[in-house]
């Protein structure tokens, strides 16, 4: 713990961006995998957890442990409040209105099932259109198709061009007196994209229509302020910005929620229960039944300081370095296609290699030691709208380095060597 807090002291003192210094944070990162250090290029998919944070956690599981909201004594107190403490880091870093407005969630998917069942059952119906893009993660279209299955509403889809970028003039189209919601990915998972949401939100609010952003590959690489997009709802996991897994949180407009109906029903939830009738606890904790991950939403708060003390406009710079390396690196590589070319990208970097297979790509990668991910990344639309079953998908972090471009490269060579 003190070479960790040295080492941000160091950062911080420095001014420079140190990926050495930061790597050491990150114990997992020193694994030999089949021999070879580990290479993690699956932030995507999930990212590896500081040194600081398991600290927080096993702190919590040591002292602080006891269940949260219902006790007067000593450890239900702390709990408590460290568990809301989070709460206020998280409202401070995606810069919300209230506190109140932050809840806690399983993660991106629960977050955006609390709005299709708590706005969407109760506000969408028959013939009413929720428009949703190409680029979508399956937890923001199947959500969605099962409120249609349900109330007869109907998808429908912003197309995107062969870079990767969704057609804005085809998404003003779409809006018509049936447009009731739109639910959009701030950034593509299988691609990179960035989409331009704050722009695409003023849209729709022209034609008075709430917007969820799914915000799952952007909280953790890029600043996020959810006043300034004016987003009503914005959804995001834990465990992709170096946080525990079974967190996540949505943020919404203090006055959607209010008008909301709970998601579940249980303990910590109401505000007094009789057979008769039962009154519903105020926002957030009307969504929040039953005893949440304590330890994993403490554990987010402190993954929150550990990325503020570094940065994140120097964490999405770094990034940004890295996606350019090996999109030149990629250059090199014939017969090597990049899907997903927008101007505006993540650091994500999705490929083919010609006549080889995504899955055999990823593991003949592994035997490297570099963990990439193969497959649709739970994004079968795009997969389609770009003729191929899969792809594999090398995606950066704070962490990574030019060297490990590098590795991933040198594993490529080799793939295409054995498939010759
Ligand atoms: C864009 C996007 N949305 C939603 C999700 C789902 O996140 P979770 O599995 O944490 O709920 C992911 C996970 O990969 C994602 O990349």
């Amino acid at each position: 713990m003190t070479q960790t807090g040295s080492a941000l002291q160091a950062v911080r003192a420095a001014g420079e961006y140190d990926v050495e210094r930061i790597r050491a944070d990150f114990p997992i990162l020193d694994l030999q995998v089949n021999g070879k250090p580990l290479v993690f290029l699956d932030n995507a998919a999930s990212s590896q957890m500081p040194q600081v944070v398991i600290d927080r956690l096993v702190q919590y599981q040591t002292a602080e442990h006891a269940n949260i909201h219902r006790g007067v004594h000593y450890l239900s107190e702390t709990a408590t409040l460290a568990y809301e403490g989070a709460r206020r880091k998280v409202q401070r870093f995606i810069n919300a209105k209230e506190e109140r407005e932050v809840i806690y969630t399983r993660g991106t998917t629960d977050a955006i099932n609390l709005v299709m069942q708590g706005y969407g059952r109760a506000f969408l119906g028959e013939g009413d259109e929720i428009i949703v893009s190409q680029l979508e993660h399956h937890s923001n279209i199947v959500p969605w198709q099962m409120l249609c299955e349900e109330k007869g509403t109907k998808l429908r889809v912003i197309p995107c061009n062969d870079a990767g970028e969704l057609l804005l003039d085809e998404y003003a189209k779409l809006f018509s007196d049936r447009t009731k919601f739109v639910a959009i990915t701030h950034v593509s998972n299988a691609l990179g994209t960035i989409n331009p949401v704050r722009e695409m939100i003023a849209t729709a609010h022209s034609h008075g229509v709430p917007v969820l952003v799914d915000g799952a590959q952007a909280v953790p690489h890029m600043k996020v302020d959810v006043q300034d997009l004016d987003c009503d709802f914005y959804a995001f996991s834990g465990h992709k910005m170096c946080g525990p897994t079974g967190i996540g949180i949505l943020y919404g407009k203090a006055k959607l929620l209010e008008k909301m109906k709970p998601y579940q029903g249980g303990g910590d939830m109401i505000l007094s229960v009789t057979f008769e009738k039962t009154t519903y606890n105020v926002i957030p904790h009307k969504f929040e039944a039953g005893t949440p991950p304590i330890a994993a939403g403490i554990g987010l708060g402190a993954t929150i300081d550990y990325l503020e003390s570094i940065g994140i406009d120097r964490i999405a710079a770094h990034e940004h370095e890295l996606l350019e390396y090996a999109t030149d690196a990629f250059k090199t590589l014939k017969g090597v296609r990049i899907v997903g070319t927008a101007k505006n990208k993540a650091a994500v970097l999705s490929f083919v290699v010609q006549g080889v297979h995504p899955h055999d790509v990823g593991t003949i990668l592994n035997e490297d030691g570099v963990a990439v991910r193969t497959g649709h990344h739970c994004a079968q639309p795009v997969m389609q709208r770009f003729g191929i079953p899969a792809t594999a998908r090398a995606s950066f972090y704070l962490y990574n380095t030019m060297q490990e471009v590098d590795a991933l490269v040198a594993g490529i060579r080799r793939v295409q060597k054995i498939f010759g």
